[in-house]
């Protein structure tokens, strides 16, 4: 399939191009800064471009993962969200239509689910367990208010065209470290969240391969991308209370390890992403979970996650760049 990868410069894109490369497919990089997987520099919100970048290359389907996201929050204006997010998403989805193309993908992101008392911690009946059907949806700061606009702009398109439109609620997988924890950090910290709100990049780059070969059957439905947490709904309240015991039970000798490693586990957990709906729907699960974060402590080998606190996003870079110039 001939398909437009917008974000091509990025974290995801430079996983996301060469794994839909090697399974046959013909990709167009598409990101307003220059990277090895980017043969259009330019603008999402710039629609003129986009038809362009249809047409040119006979695009069959589109992946949208570019975007503004969480940590362009401190740099940018609203506006820009607005553009980029909204704008961006429906210049394509549109120039998508037009051209007859039979599947989107839309990488969105979980945490358009994180609303204020999502944010203040666990619910009255403990961690608050989220799945597709968590409601309602408050996204508390201007990236998720955009990328929820952006779902419904693409599910409008398919109510009204009938494209399969496959939305992705991506949780995180990027290698730097966290901007708002502070204990514990680095590799503990992505391992503590491999438990329940983290995959890895390359999980997530074969989540949207899967998602691609499958939009025709899925038609119009959105999902949670994270590793497969250990945890049943059952232990939510417990989670809340006392994480640790629950993990002891599925996991014995995970504190053990930690302890090896002068790593702490959590003391509670307060939301957990469940991510089965893309299992069921379209046989996408998680190759790495919190029992790889394990077995690489057991056996004292890298961990299934990248860490590179040094990661800086290729548009930060561009404007670092900018400015120094
Ligand atoms: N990294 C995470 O943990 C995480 C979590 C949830 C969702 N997501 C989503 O996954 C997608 C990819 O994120 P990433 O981690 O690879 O981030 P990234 O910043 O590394 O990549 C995003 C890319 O989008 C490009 N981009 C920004 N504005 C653009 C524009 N106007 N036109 C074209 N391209 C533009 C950037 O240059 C960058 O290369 C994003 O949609 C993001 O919201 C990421």
């Amino acid at each position: 399939m001939r398909v437009l990868l917008t974000g091509s410069s990025g974290w995801l894109g430079r996983y996301l191009a060469p794994l839909l490369a090697q399974n046959g497919h013909d990709v167009t990089g598409f990101d307003v800064v220059p990277g090895a997987h980017t043969q259009i520099v330019g603008t999402v919100a710039d629609r003129a471009l986009v038809e362009r970048a249809m047409g040119e290359h006979g695009i069959e389907a589109v992946i949208h993962g570019g975007a503004l996201h969480k940590p362009d929050i401190v740099r940018h204006p609203r506006q820009a969200f607005v553009d980029v997010n909204v704008t961006g998403t429906l210049n394509l989805i549109e120039a998508a239509v037009a051209a007859g193309n039979d599947r989107f993908l839309f990488t969105s992101t979980t945490s358009l689910m994180v609303r204020a008392d999502v944010r203040a911690g666990a619910g009255e009946r403990g961690a608050w367990w989220t799945d597709e059907d968590f409601a309602p949806l408050e996204p508390r700061n201007i990236y998720g208010i955009t990328k929820l606009a952006a779902e419904q702009l693409v599910r409008l398109a398919h109510r009204e065209h009938g494209i399969n439109v496959v939305i992705l609620r991506t949780g995180r997988f990027f290698p730097e470290d966290d901007d708002t924890h502070t204990a514990p950090i680095g590799e503990n910290l992505k391992a503590n969240e491999m438990l329940h709100r983290r995959l890895t990049v390359e999980d997530a780059a074969a989540a949207h391969l899967a998602a691609l070969e499958a939009a025709s059957t899925i038609g119009c439905d959105g999902f949670i991308l994270s590793a497969p947490p250990p945890f049943t709904r059952d232990d939510a309240g417990e989670l809340a209370r006392d994480a640790r015991a629950v993990i002891a039970r599925y996991h014995p000798d995970a504190a053990e390890l930690y302890a090896a490693k002068g790593w702490i586990l959590p003391k509670v957990i307060d939301r957990v992403y469940d991510p089965s709906r893309a299992e069921r729907r379209f046989g996408w699960r998680a190759k790495s979970d919190f029992g790889s974060v394990l077995a690489a402590l057991r056996h004292g080998t890298p961990m299934p996650f990248a860490h590179d606190p040094d990661y800086v996003s290729p548009i930060l870079a561009q404007e670092r760049h900018a400015c120094t110039s």
